[in-house]
């Protein structure tokens, strides 16, 4: 019951805040029918990435886990013409899907989809000596989120934002004897950002379109 509470007032906000754009709604569908996972964030989440991008005019963004490129879109919104984003995707077919939907979107001037695996792409850029981004976004493979974490800090400059998404899993990262590898990585990465004096972070609880999740949202001091 709580749950369909949730789902009908994450649509009704939607509704209301999210006005609707064909090539997100595009974006979906193509998705579907290249069967990739239905694994993307909701609208009311996409937009509050991108409002948060924007609020703190990022101009290079770094997202990990493109999937079909539906965050990406969102992303992409909170630039200017002259920005830019990467966004890196291990699973060459979701890769294809991704950079095809952004291409349709008219974005593949300022989006980039890097495939690869993620922690390798984050070590590539750190050797290219990459400027430092000013967003970064991370969903995908949450075991390795302590790794993300890590480079994200070495990409980042004061005043950069990190987003993670997916730290409350319906609860289950308070629970300390979890068996579950993402959440204890989850839970490591929310005890760095407790204790360490370089970035400071609060949790965003959210209902999402899979219910009870939240989004860490950390700030490089
Ligand atoms: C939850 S989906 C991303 C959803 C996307 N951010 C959105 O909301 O539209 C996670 C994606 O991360 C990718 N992924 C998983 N492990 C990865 C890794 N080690 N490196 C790069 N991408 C990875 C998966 O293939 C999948 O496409």
């Amino acid at each position: 019951m709580a749950r369909e509470i949730w789902s009908e007032t994450e649509e009704f906000l939607s509704g209301l805040l999210c006005s609707s754009d064909p090539d997100l709604t595009r974006t979906i569908y193509v998705s579907e029918q290249e069967n990739l996972p239905f694994n993307h964030i909701s609208a009311l989440q996409g937009k509050q990435i991108c409002l948060l991008a924007r609020m703190v005019g990022a101009r290079r963004i770094l997202e990990v886990g493109s999937l079909g490129g539906y965050s990406a879109q969102w992303l992409a919104k909170a630039l200017p013409p002259d920005g830019r984003l990467i966004t890196i995707e291990n699973n060459p077919v979701h890769a294809i899907v991704a950079a095809d939907n952004i291409r349709a979107a008219g974005l593949a001037d300022r989006v980039e989809v890097r495939v690869g695996n993620a922690a390798d792409q984050l070590a590539l850029l750190l050797a290219e000596k990459a400027d430092p981004f000013d967003f970064f976004f991370i969903d995908a493979d949450e075991h390795n989120n302590v790794t993300y974490f890590e480079s994200c800090i070495q990409l980042s400059r004061p005043g950069s934002i990190i987003v993670f998404d997916n730290v409350v899993r319906s609860g289950e990262v308070r629970n300390l004897n979890t068996p579950n590898a993402a959440v204890r990585a989850t839970q490591r990465v929310l005890e760095l950002v407790g204790s360490s004096e370089r970035v400071d972070g609060v949790v965003f609880q959210t209902v999402g379109q899979r219910g009870h999740d939240g989004m860490l949202v950390a700030r490089v001091q």
